[in-house]
């Protein structure tokens, strides 16, 4: 994982525009950050922690680093603990280039077991100082920064997102390979990153690095060429992001601002696709979709979440589906009928689990579909459609607005996958116009901050859900363990009574999803009685449809709304449960322990 970040130009300040891009990689990783630039010379800080302990050091210097191209990077550690010397860049041995990367190399040990038979001397654990060594070797033979670049890459194997700087060269040399990387052309100067908020305040002009790609930045312009040397004619693409929704806006955390955020991105995900004169749902990105008999869906962590909603939504709808976990798909898939899509959903598009069991699919011939939030991430580009959930950047490890926009893009695509003899239901139109709305009157109105004061350090919090509320129990506990840190289990509400009721006391709070008055409310309500003859203090997230409130210490109440929709409502409350108890815990929200946003290592 971790972050890459770079520019080279006269007409910036280079040491700033890298910590400026580092600080909206930090999602990425947070273990280290380090920054290297050059010119005539090459300077290189790098310091364990966050990005905070980077800045001291270099307020610390006398002057800023000095030189037209720069590199940066922060850390999420794979090879070696969180230090000082783990961190990136890495250099050679005469202090002559400096390397970030994200990613690994797979045969590190070889090369590196070769560099030390060669008499090289190591300053740390990580697997990319062979790429430093490796590359200062062939710059002493006499070559050019690019053309040692591309013999070093040649002896890697493994997962890279690559870029190098040299003492002497105004200029920096990138590649990738399996990991993301797209370049920024800005007017006075060019930039790469791992992500385009990460030089987004400079320009919107972008260039998606392809795997095998080299490019070099130098102060005249920049080159992209292939894996020969031959030089690509790169498409220059305009992202649509504002540089103002990567920043808080006044919120005290990113999460709690894309908590509140979630209005708009509902109004995004929808618009132009949901005709309700017409009473259809329509979506472009899906007209040259075949029509397939069953359907798998594979994603990780939150999206996994959304995965199984959306699993639950086909059935629904009389199509076989089913909801995997990535990482175990990409190493077991699921047998696989002739006509199966199978669709990966991955707010990042980036996620090695995610992405390997996409090409896994593919390779035995499947349709591939990425629901996603990245245009042009690689999830997007290497399946056969893209279906853009449109969510806006996402800067809080913990996902919060891309599950809501990922359940509603679910929606359109269960939609456009129904029989011949199915019609757009009139009601499910109308919930999704009205959806926007009434989310945003749930966190007008959530009484979620002051129901969690009641319930801080607790034992264990438990969070249930039948039906299309399973997925968001599963969903609520893990937001509420990821920013909490403390253990929170998610369960099907029938499922209680086969074991997790054992762990259930007078000190484990339950949340309990329950709206309408169906089958599944009822039975959920037996659930909650359950918990409360053991003493359990019990939360109800409801629409007040059932008698629920009569079992429970506290409601947080949603708006009434159609069964489909009504998880997106019920989720916003248990973000805010999370987020709130959370922020009483002083936890790191936006950035919590042991956590990145996008996982690029599988
Ligand atoms: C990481 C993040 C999670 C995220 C998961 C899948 O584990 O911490 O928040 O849900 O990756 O990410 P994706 O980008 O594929 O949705």
């Amino acid at each position: 994982m971790c972050g890459i970040v770079g520019c080279v130009g006269h007409g910036v300040d280079v040491q700033e525009t890298l910590l400026d891009g580092l600080a909206s990689l930090e999602y990425r990783g947070y273990d280290s950050a380090g920054i290297a630039t050059a010119g005539e010379t090459l300077s290189v800080v790098k310091r364990a922690g966050e990005l905070d302990a980077l800045v001291a050091a270099l307020e610390d210097r006398d002057a800023p680093l000095d030189g037209p191209a720069g590199v940066g990077h922060t850390r999420w550690s794979t090879h070696g603990p969180p230090s000082d010397a783990n961190a990136h860049p890495h250099t050679d041995e005469a202090g002559r280039v400096a390397v970030v990367h994200n990613g690994i190399i797979e045969n590190y040990q070889s090369l590196r077991d070769e560099l030390e038979a060669a008499g090289v001397t190591f300053a740390s654990d990580t697997d990319t100082e062979v790429v430093s060594h490796l590359l200062g070797r062939h710059l002493d033979e006499g070559t050019t920064l690019e053309a040692a670049f591309r013999e070093t890459v040649a002896r890697l194997e493994g997962s890279y997102a690559l870029a190098a700087v040299a003492r002497g060269a105004d200029t920096v040399v990138a590649t990738r390979s399996d990991s993301p990387l797209v370049l920024g052309v800005g007017e006075d100067a060019t930039f790469f990153a791992s992500d385009v908020p990460a030089f987004l305040e400079h320009t919107r002009e972008v260039v998606y690095l392809e795997d095998g790609q080299f490019a070099t930045l130098q102060p005249a312009g920049w080159t992209v060429t292939d894996a020969d040397g031959s030089p690509v004619d790169a498409e220059v693409t305009t992202v649509a992001w504002d540089p103002e929704q990567t920043g808080k806006s006044g919120y005290d955390h990113f999460m709690l601002k894309e908590i509140h955020e979630q209005p708009t991105a509902l109004r995004q995900c929808l618009s132009g696709r949901v005709d309700e004169l017409a009473g259809e749902i329509t979506v472009a990105e899906l007209d040259a979709l075949d029509s397939f008999g069953s359907v798998q869906l594979v994603a990780c962590g939150t999206s996994y979440h959304a995965a199984l909603y959306g699993a639950t939504l086909l059935q629904q709808q009389g199509i076989p589906a089913q909801a995997a976990l990535a990482n175990e798909y990409a190493t077991a898939p699921a047998p696989r009928r002739a006509d199966t899509l199978v669709v990966g959903v991955t707010q990042s598009g980036e996620t090695a689990d995610t992405l390997r069991a996409l090409r896994e699919a593919r390779g035995r011939g499947a349709t591939t579909l990425a629901v996603t939030n990245v245009v042009d991430s690689t999830a997007a580009r290497e399946c056969d459609h893209a279906l853009y959930i449109r969510a806006g950047p996402e800067i809080g490890v913990a996902a919060t607005k891309t599950f809501s926009s990922q359940l509603i893009a679910l929606n359109l695509l269960a939609d456009r996958m129904a029989t011949s003899a199915y019609r757009t239901p009139r009601d499910l139109v109308a919930a999704l116009r009205d959806l926007p709305g009434q989310v945003q009157t749930v966190l007008d109105d959530s009484r979620a901050a002051s129901v969690v004061d009641e319930y801080l350090d607790r034992t264990a919090y438990f969070f249930v859900g039948r039906t299309y509320h399973h997925p968001v129990a599963l969903e609520g506990a893990l937001k509420f363990k990821e920013i909490t840190y403390e253990h929170a289990e998610g369960f099907a509400a029938g499922e209680l009574k086969h074991g997790p009721l054992a762990l259930v006391t007078a000190d484990t709070p339950v949340f309990a999803v329950v709206t309408g008055t169906d089958e599944a409310a009822q039975k959920t309500i037996g659930n909650v009685k359950e918990v409360e003859a053991r003493d359990a203090p019990v939360v109800a997230v409801t629409d007040g449809q059932s008698d629920v409130a009569r079992y429970a210490d506290h409601v947080l109440t949603i708006p009434e709304s159609h069964p489909r929709t009504a998880p997106v409502l019920a989720n916003v409350q248990l973000q805010l449960v999370a987020y709130h108890v959370a922020d009483r815990m002083g936890r790191s929200i936006d950035k919590p322990r042991n956590l990145a946003k996008s996982v690029t290592v599988e």
